[in-house]
């Protein structure tokens, strides 16, 4: 038996996401910026897909979406997009929680002499949206803050967030709103998300976290806010993501996104229900602390350290090891760090140990999750823990 328990990671594409993608590559496969009856279909079909993911988060204008490559490079073109409209530097902020597609484009403009200011988090990993407001300054442009944390699954305050970045603050000499951005990554298609009445300006999210096909994202831009392309060529999306669009891949994404948004309303909750099922399966088990915030959390996100982690014999990476042996894929915190051991950035910013921090644990749940999955999980998860920690076990008998 194998399970898959790492939808964080990434998702399998839908059927009907890989149906729309082959009709367009044997079909539609036109330039879309071309002015002729095989230009035009193409075109069709990007804005058809426009339209899908713009309803997925209530945006009401399609065009306030920007095709990418994919979350990465939304979240690159946010940050550097934004800062490209001055020249010279100014002071950003964003949480110490952030995901390196985040970090790392702002540790490039912290070297070209901008200055950032990173929020700390509490216990749980989140903001408080007091600290915002004492972190801005005159020259704040641009805030970031991501929605929901990959690794330990906290939601972040954004309506408040949000509403304190953007407002004019009278007598703090910044008679000027500051653009928000979230990276939406880990929200969208799992959380009810709606720009409209969201106080943001910027929101990025990817196709290939929604069952959707690897290779693209978004980023929503609010109408009227200015930002300068990441790179030149042909002005297509907008003019802010130049490159022929890769329709077909596109295409997947709009068919993925439409029925995200359609079956958010029973998913969410059931998710919810397994997610609860899994904390409450391992609640008992010695050593296993959830991390996080137990009540604002991604409904499909499960989190944990070892508090035996000693980054030699025992970390989140032996356990992800061990657990696949049994065929059961989960992850040792986010992704794209899960490949060399370090402490997880995340657990450190949240106020625990170099050592706690090498034992984080994350299993995250989607479509094809069963509750048998769920309770077959918690039995392997607890025979290999006890494998591997016996005088834990042991204490507590
Ligand atoms: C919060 C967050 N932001 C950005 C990304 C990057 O997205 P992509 O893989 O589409 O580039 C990820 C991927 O794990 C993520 O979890």
């Amino acid at each position: 038996m194998q399970i898959y328990l790492d939808y964080s990671a990434t998702t399998p594409t839908r059927p009907e996401a890989i149906a729309a993608m082959q009709a367009v590559l044997t079909q539609e496969w036109g330039n879309p910026s071309s002015l002729h009856e095989w230009g035009n279909r193409a075109a069709m079909v990007l804005e058809e897909a426009r339209v899908k993911v713009a309803d997925l988060i209530n945006a009401a204008n399609p065009e306030s979406i920007i095709f990418t490559s994919g979350g990465t490079e939304a979240d690159n073109l946010a940050i550097m997009g934004v800062a490209r409209c001055y020249d010279v530097p100014q002071h950003l902020i964003i949480s110490s929680v952030e995901h390196s597609a985040i970090n790392e484009p702002v540790r490039l403009l912290e070297k070209w002499g901008w200055e950032v200011t990173r929020l700390d988090v509490d216990g749980k990993g989140s903001v408080n949206p007091l600290d915002l407001k004492a972190a801005l300054r005159h020259n704040t442009v641009l805030v970031s803050v991501i929605y929901g944390q990959s690794e330990v699954g906290t939601v972040q305050p954004i309506e408040e967030l949000g509403k304190i970045a953007r407002s004019p603050m009278v007598g703090r000499s910044l008679s000027h709103g500051v653009l928000f951005h979230t990276d939406a990554v880990q929200a969208v298609g799992r959380l009810p998300i709606d720009v409209q009445n969201l106080p943001v300006d910027l929101l990025s999210l990817s196709s290939h976290k929604l069952y959707g096909p690897l290779g693209a994202g978004a980023l929503y831009v609010r109408p009227g806010v200015e930002l300068l392309p990441l790179f030149g060529g042909g002005g297509q999306e907008m003019g802010l993501r130049s490159g022929t669009q890769a329709t077909p891949i596109i295409a997947g994404f709009g068919v993925a996104a439409e029925l995200a948004a359609q079956e958010l309303a029973s998913e969410t909750p059931r998710l919810i229900k397994l997610r609860d099922r899994l904390f409450a399966n391992l609640a008992d088990v010695p050593g296993l602390i959830p991390t996080g915030d137990r009540d604002r959390r991604l409904p499909h996100h499960v989190s944990f350290y070892l508090e035996q982690a000693d980054g030699e014999k025992l970390s989140g990476k032996t356990l992800v090891r061990q657990m696949n042996l049994a065929g059961i894929g989960i992850s040792a915190g986010a992704a794209c760090h899960s490949g060399k051991l370090s402490p997880s950035p995340i657990l450190l910013a949240m106020g625990y140990s170099q050592k706690a921090a090498l034992g984080g644990i994350r299993l995250t749940l989607g479509r094809d999750t069963t509750e048998a999955d769920i309770d077959w999980t918690a039995i392997v998860f607890k025979q290999v823990l006890q494998r591997l920690t016996p005088d834990l076990f042991l204490a507590t008998r």
